[in-house]
C-alpha cells in the first residue's frame, strides 16, 4: 500500500497507471490541459467523446468539498486537439497542502503536455474591470508564500550536502506564456470580447478581503484576487510547460463601498463570463493543431 511519503515520480507513475487503464491510448497523448476554475465547468460541452475518471480512482488525487468543483479527469478533443482537463479542483483553505493541489498539475505534465490553461475566479480590483469579465494573467504576485519545492531540493538545501549550486532564480521566472497570451488577446479581438490583461494576486483564504487588504492589494499592483493557480502554474512551469491563466471576474473588490457579495452574484458573473471563456479556451486549444503555425 502506498502512502504520501512515495517519491514525487512514485506517485506520479501510481496515479497514471491508473487513468492510464481508464482511457483508450489515443487519447491518452494529450496536447493540452485545462484546468476548470468556477464557473468554467461549461468547457466540457467543447470537449467530444469525453472519458472521464473520477479523482476518487486516481491515488494520491483529493476531492474537493467546494461546491460547483466537480472531482474528475475528462480526456477528449476539442477542435480535433486532444486534451485532458481538471474539472474540479483542491484549495489550500481547504486544508490541502500545496502538494496535494498541485499533484494532479505533475500527473497532467508526466503526459508531455505542450500547454495549460488554468481559469479561476477572482475579485476585480482594478476600478476599470467589471463583474463578469475575464482577465489574462501577465503576471501575479504571490501571497501565498509557499512555492513547492521538490523534496530533494528542500532536503539537500537543508542539510547543506549536496554540492551543488541551487539554481534559485528557476524559481523566479515569468509565469505566463507570452505567445499564449497573445493569442488570446487577438482571439479576443477578433470575435469583439472583452479580455483585460494585468496582474492577480493570491491569497490562502478562505474569507475574501477586508476593504483595507482590498486598499493594500491595489496599491501593491494587483488588478484582480483569487486563492488558487499561482502554485500550480508555478509547477507547470518548472515542468517546461506554457501557462495561460483566465480569470472570472466574479465581484466588484472596491474598498470605498461597502458591499458583501452573494452567491447569485457570483453566479450571474459566471454565467456573463461563460461566452468569453469558451471563445477564448476553444481558440487557444485549435491553435495547437498540428500545421496551424504550432
Ligand atoms: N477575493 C478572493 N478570492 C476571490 C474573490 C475575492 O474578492 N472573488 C472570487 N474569488
Amino acid at each position: 500500500m502506498m502512502n504520501q511519503t512515495e517519491s514525487l515520480p512514485t506517485r506520479v507513475r501510481a496515479a497514471r497507471d491508473a487513468i492510464e487503464y481508464n482511457v483508450p491510448t489515443g487519447l491518452a497523448a494529450p496536447i493540452v490541459g485545462i484546468v476548470l476554475g468556477t464557473g468554467m465547468g461549461s468547457v466540457t460541452s467543447l470537449i467530444s467523446d469525453p472519458v472521464r475518471v473520477p479523482y476518487s480512482e486516481i491515488p494520491f488525487f483529493q476531492t474537493s468539498t467546494v461546491e460547483g468543483h466537480a472531482g474528475e479527469l475528462v480526456f477528449g478533443r476539442i477542435d480535433s486537439v486532444p486534451i485532458v482537463a481538471l474539472n474540479g479542483r483542491c484549495h489550500f483553505y481547504e486544508g490541502y497542502s500545496t502538494d496535494e493541489i498541485c499533484f494532479p498539475i505533475e500527473v497532467l505534465c508526466s503526459f508531455q503536455i505542450a500547454s495549460l490553461i488554468i481559469g479561476n475566479a477572482s475579485g476585480g480590483i482594478n476600478p476599470k474591470f467589471k463583474s463578469g469579465e475575464v482577465m489574462l494573467l501577465d503576471d501575479h504576485i504571490d501571497l501565498f508564500f509557499r512555492t513547492k519545492l521538490e523534496p530533494e531540493v528542500r532536503d539537500g538545501l537543508i542539510a547543506g550536502d549536496t554540492g551543488q549550486t541551487v539554481e534559485w532564480s528557476l524559481f523566479k521566472q515569468a509565469a505566463y506564456s507570452h505567445r499564449l497570451n497573445q493569442w488570446a488577446a487577438c482571439l479576443a479581438d477578433e470575435n469583439n470580447l472583452v479580455l483585460h490583461r494585468g496582474v492577480y494576486a493570491a491569497l490562502t483564504g478562505p474569507n475574501y478581503e477586508t476593504r483595507s487588504e482590498y486598499r493594500f492589494l491595489k496599491r501593491i499592483g494587483a488588478d484582480v484576487v483569487g486563492m488558487s493557480t499561482i502554485p500550480e502554474a508555478n509547477v507547470a512551469v518548472k515542468n517546461g510547460v506554457e501557462v495561460c491563466g483566465l480569470s472570472t471576474i466574479t465581484n466588484v473588490a472596491n474598498p470605498d463601498v461597502r458591499h458583501t457579495t452573494s452567491h447569485t452574484e457570483v453566479i450571474a458573473a459566471v454565467a456573463i463570463a461563460e461566452k468569453t471563456l469558451l471563445k477564448i479556451v476553444s481558440g487557444l486549444v485549435g491553435r495547437h493543431r498540428v500545421g496551424d503555425g504550432w
